[in-house]
This record gives structure tokens, sequence and C-alpha cells, in this order.
């Protein structure tokens, strides 16, 4: 039976870059969306950017630019990054468009009609600085469930608590500093508490993964509070109808975003009827994916909206856990918050694929990405077994049977690969992919071991056993088709040029069945390259030796032509005097030592090659002489602002140019 599937990721916030976090969970959607797809189910991806509130708002006027202008350069950027990591959106469109925002006044309207709506006045909090009352996410205070300090005015992360921020212990505006005063301001809230008994059916409908509905039954548990869905001016989203000076709040009208995107779809594609999918009769398939920061907008205030507005509920909410780079969080300051388009800018999109989709399974567990790891695996993997069937197999066939695949596959392995068709389905339908791929890999080795036991380089040799070597590398052949086909959701982009190779037409899931026979393939191009260890050291650093003084000396003294500069030139340099604050050696660095240097009216940090030559106390104290104007560095251990001049050969003999006493920090050296 063909089914009818629409899939969301969530929408990004059109206020920041894509980063490798984002990217977790719009290819674990892509790699869903392009299983399904290859099933031959009628299937349609969408997302946008969620482009509403003061957070937006304010960048724009930082920016000295509007909102509107602001999104749109964002949402250029956003869509770039998904389309070069391969993601396959069928359309991609913005929370701030006509057709959300006709869908958000609908729901609106029909809420209130429903009695489902309620105004009452709040106490909200106000920066008087600002002139604004402060949205959610610009007051922290401590958190008044779990004590947990430094938290958002909406939600805790420690805890996952909701709360208003007014309940918020110690709040103060991330605006201004200040500490905000409370004010009041009629508000517009919908009648969530009425939705506990709807809510309590369908979070037990199957449509969560069971860590999901235990937290959700804790919160059903303590009781549901009514939400709070308006923003007063100044405020960048949709005016309540009849209510002027009100917004919708943000959150109100993003999961709506997942409709507007379809039904700009809808408009753009004949035949595509948006009630079948949105109307309150739909027997399609509705599958948002999401992080676990936000599953109760997804799971509480969104199906009870639907349910209560005559629209369907979602089949299912599909939630992941974070990531983390090398065992900790992404961090601007360590050099590994990485954006979509660093990562590009040095690696294929397919490397990654491939290891998040050998990492994700059905859990909401944060999943660790060990750089090691990812180059380790991709190798081994992807390389090492998959393309290495077809590398072993493709040049026999070119150089001495013309090209051309044996009349019939021989190996019992194909039967016994292709019969895995449905037990690997069954894991991408369930989101394990790290189990589908560890099946997939095993299939890999079985089929690497049967060419390595036939060994046809030995078979070749002889005539008696020529036919066998055909035979024995046109089933190889075979196989790596049908690891292509299990693979294809996560590399497509490898699936298209294995599907060139093989000269076939685009694999579907049903090709398993089928075989190559008395068939002509193409010229066997590399399909992919290995990952070096410095291509995926350069993710998260410049290379350590770039930031040894002696390193870079020793070359310059090396060359017997070294430029001559004017003037000018060196009048850029600004070098500047410095004191050594404290000096420490930096964990996993042979070489460095990080210093902190006091330039008379600032602090910096500093990575220096010197560690051979100094114990770090003994640099405490020190004058020396600081690039001062050297560009920020980022590196594996943080960023390095500037550079403090050294010479000598290296090793012992390394020595931090000093100054004489009477210098002070931060004199200009000339
Ligand atoms: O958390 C976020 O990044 C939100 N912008 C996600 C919105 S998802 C949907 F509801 F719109
Ligand atoms: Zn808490």
């Amino acid at each position: 039976m063909t089914r009818s599937i629409l899939v969301t990721s969530a929408l990004p916030y059109a206020n920041g870059p894509i980063h490798l976090g984002h990217m977790l969970e719009h290819v674990q959607s892509d790699i869903f969306v392009r299983f399904q797809r290859m099933r031959g189910h009628k299937t349609y991806f969408v997302c946008a950017d969620d482009t509403h509130g003061t957070g937006i708002m304010l960048n724009a006027e930082a920016e000295g630019t509007t909102p509107e202008a602001h999104i749109e350069v964002v949402a250029a950027a956003h869509r770039a990054d998904f389309q070069d990591f391969l993601i396959s959106y069928d359309c991609y469109h913005s929370t701030h468009s006509e057709e959300n925002k006709a869908l958000s006044e609908t729901i609106y309207l029909r809420l209130k009609e429903n009695n489902a709506i309620r105004k009452a006045s709040v106490a909200q909090l106000y920066d008087e600085q600002k002139s604004l009352f402060l949205a959610d996410r610009f007051v922290k205070g401590t958190c008044p469930k779990c004590g947990a300090p430094d938290q958002y005015g909406d939600n805790c992360d420690q805890c996952s608590a909701t709360y208003a921020a007014t309940d918020l212990i110690e709040p103060k505006s991330t605006l201004s500093g200040t500490t905000p005063v409370i004010r009041d301001s009629e508000h517009i809230f919908f009648k969530l508490s009425d939705e506990t008994e709807f809510l309590k059916r369908w979070t037990s409908s199957g449509t969560l993964q069971e860590a999901v509905k235990n937290k959700i039954d804790e919160w059903l548990d303590d009781g549901l509070h009514d939400w709070d869905i308006s923003r007063d001016a100044p405020y960048f989203g949709f005016e309540i109808p009849g209510e002027p000076g009100k917004y919708f709040y943000v959150w109100l009208d993003a999961p709506i975003g997942y409709m507007g995107s379809f039904r700009y779809l809808c408009d753009a594609t004949p035949n595509l009827d948006f009630d079948e999918f949105w109307g309150p009769d739909s027997t399609a398939e509705v599958h948002h994916f999401i992080g676990k920061d936000i599953i109760n907008f997804h799971t509480l205030f969104w199906p009870a909206m639907l349910n209560l507005s005559g629209f369907r509920t979602p089949t299912r909410v599909q939630v992941h856990g974070f990531i983390t780079i090398n065992g900790e969080k992404m961090s601007k300051s360590k050099g590994t918050f990485i954006t979509a388009r660093d990562y590009l800018e040095h690696l294929s999109p397919e490397y990654l694929r491939y290891y998040y989709a050998s990492k994700l399974s059905n859990s909401v567990s944060d999943m660790d990405i060990n750089l090691e790891d990812f180059q380790q695996k991709v190798n081994a993997d992807l390389v090492g077994k998959v393309v290495n069937i077809a590398s072993r197999c493709a040049g026999f066939i070119h150089k001495q049977f013309d090209s051309t695949l044996s009349q019939k596959v021989e190996t019992p392995l194909f039967a016994l690969i292709s019969a895995k068709h449905e037990a690997i389905a069954e894991l991408y339908e369930q989101c394990e992919y790290s189990k589908a791929m560890r099946e997939i890999m095993a299939l890999a080795d079985q089929a690497n071991q049967f060419i390595a036991e036939e060994a046809p380089w030995q078979l070749i040799k002889s005539d008696d056993t020529r036919e066998r070597a055909h035979q024995v590398c046109s089933d190889g052949l075979n196989l790596f088709r049908l690891l292509i086909i299990y693979l294809k959701p996560v590399l497509p982009a490898l699936a298209a040029r294995a599907e060139a190779f093989l000269n076939v037409a685009p694999l579907s899931w049903q090709d398993h069945a089928g075989q190559l026979t008395g068939h002509r393939i193409n010229p066997f191009n590399p399909l992919l390259a290995r990952l070096e260890a410095k291509q995926v050291e350069a993710l998260v650093s410049v290379p350590v030796e770039a930031a040894n003084p002696a390193t870079d000396r020793e070359a310059a003294d090396d060359s017997t032509d070294s430029a001559i500069i004017d003037i000018d030139t060196f009048n850029q340099v600004d070098l500047r005097i410095a004191r050594v604050i404290a000096a420490k050696p930096v964990e996993g660095a042979d070489k460095l030592l990080e210093l902190t240097l006091d330039l008379g009216d600032h602090e910096r940090r500093v990575f220096s090659g010197i560690k051979s030559a100094y114990q770090p106390d003994s640099l405490e104290g020190k004058l020396t002489v600081v690039v001062a104007n050297l560009a920020p560095r980022k590196m594996k251990f943080g960023v390095s602002e500037g550079m403090v001049l050294a010479a000598g050969p290296g090793g012992a003999d390394i020595f931090l140019i000093s100054p004489d006493s009477g210098a002070t920090p931060g004199m200009k050296v000339t």
C-alpha cells in the first residue's frame, strides 16, 4: 500500500548560522524521507526559517536593518547549507509568509470560537532602560523548580520545567543587565489545561518514544497551565486579529509554519491537496523530527491546538538528543562550534551523514562526535568495506571481460543479502539507523570475505579459472549494488556515482530483487576518497605547529631571499609591551603554554610554543612583546589572541623577547 507521508524538521531560528547540532536533525529526517521515497511512498519534506520574536527584531536593529531584510539574508544562507548537505526539502519556506499568517489567524479564530481562548492581566518583566517587555529569552535567573542558576525565563535546561519569567529567582535583563520591574499587561491565553484528557489519550497512542512519553506523563501529572500566546508591541510577528498592539508569541506561529510551508508547496504543485494531509479525517502521516529541548511545544501545545481547531494531529514526534564534540558541548572559545559552512569548507557532506547515521538510534540520548572515531569509521566502513568491493572487481571486468558482467549471478550471498531488505527497512522505519548501518557493514564484510576467498587476482592467471574470475567479479558487483541500495538514503551522492558506474537507472528499494547479468558497466572512477587526519583536524583547529614561533622563525631563516618590506608595511604590525600574568601548560599539547597577558588596558590569552624552554611559573611577571593586531586564530585548544615574540633554534633554546624594566604593558614598540 502506498502511504502519504509528510515529514518536517524543526524550523531553525533566523538569527544565526546552521551548525552541526542542527544538521544532525536535518540529516536524520532526510534519511527517513529518502528511504520512504525509495520505497515508493508519496513523501513530502518541508521546513522553513522560524523568523519571529524579539531576538530577531533586536538582531536586525543591531545590524541597522529591518527584520524583513535580516531574515532574507539568513534564509539564503540556511537554504544553501541544507542544499549542500544534500537535505532534500521539497519546500523550505518562512514563518513570515502569507500562508503562515492566514493559517495562524484561522487556528486562533477557531480556538476562540471553541472557547479555548481567555484573557487575563499578567504581571510581566519590563526593562525600563530598553522600554521593552522582556521576552523569555532575554531574562535570566535561577530556576524556581530545581534552583539551577542562569536559566532563561521560559524553561529550565536542567530539569525541563516550564514557568513564567516572573517566577525566576533574581531575574536580570540580558539586554541591559538591569533588574527588570514588574508591569501589568493584558495577555491572551490558550486554555491548555482543558485539553489534559485529550493529551493523555494522544500521548499514549504510539506517537512518541517511551522516554518522551514518560517525561510528558510527569508534566501531565503535575497539571498543565494555560499558555500565554500573546506578546506586546514592539514585536516582530503577526498582529492578533482584533487585538491591536498584541502579537502572536513566536511559538504559536512556529509549528503552524510546518503547515504554512506545506500550503505553499501545495499551491505550487498540481494535484497536491493540503486537506489530504491536514484535514481532520486525513489518513496521511505527519512525522515531526525535533530535538529534546522542544518536546513540550510539539507534544502538548501543538496537538492540542490542532485538535481544537479542526485539523489532524501528528502521527509521530521523533525526538533526538544533542551533540557533543570530543566529549564536550560545542564551544566557540574552544574552536568546536562548527557551523555547517565551516564543515563544508573542509569536507564532503556524506562523511558526516554516514557518521551521524552510524550513531543515530531511536533514543533521545546525546551523541558524541569524536573526530578520531569519525575518520576511522568513515575510512574503515565506506572506503575499506563498501567502495573496496567495487574497486577490487571493476578492473578485471573492464580489462579482461569487455566491461560486461557474466550471464548469471552464482553466489548464494546474493539471496542472503537481498533477503535482508525487510529487516533493514524496518530499522530505517524505526529510526534505528545505527543498527541498520551495522547490519549493512556486516553484509559488506561477508561480500569482501567472499572475494578474498575466491581471489580473482589468482583465478585470472590461468585459462582454466579465468571464467571463474569473471563470475566472482560479476557477483561482487551485484553484491555491491545491493549494499548501495541499502545505503542510498544516507549516501545519495555516492549512490548516484555508483549508479553511473554500474550503468543503471536510479535505484529504488524494490531493486534488491533484481540482478545485473550480461550487463555493460561504465569506467570506474574512485567513488569516495579516504578521509585524512589533517582534513578532520582542520575542522576544529589551526595546526598546533603553526603556533610555534620557533618553527615559524626557522622557516624564515632557511629562506635566503626573504622579501624586503617597506616601512609602511612594517608599521602595520602593532607590537606592544605585555606582562605575563599567568602561564600554564595546555592539556593535550606538547609544545604549547597558555599565557594570560596584561596589555595595560585589557587582558589577552595567547598560546605560544615555548613550553620546551620555560617552566610556566618562571614566566609570570615577565615583560614581553606581543603582536597585538594579529587576527585571533582558532586552535584546537581555544582562540589565540595574538602572538608573543621569541628567538632561538627550538627545544630548550627558545628565548622570549623581553624588554628592559621600565617598559610598561600597553606601550607601543617602535
Ligand atoms: O528551537 C528552535 O530552534 C525553534 N526555532 C524550533 C521551532 S520548531 C517549530 F515548531 F516551528
Ligand atoms: Zn530547573
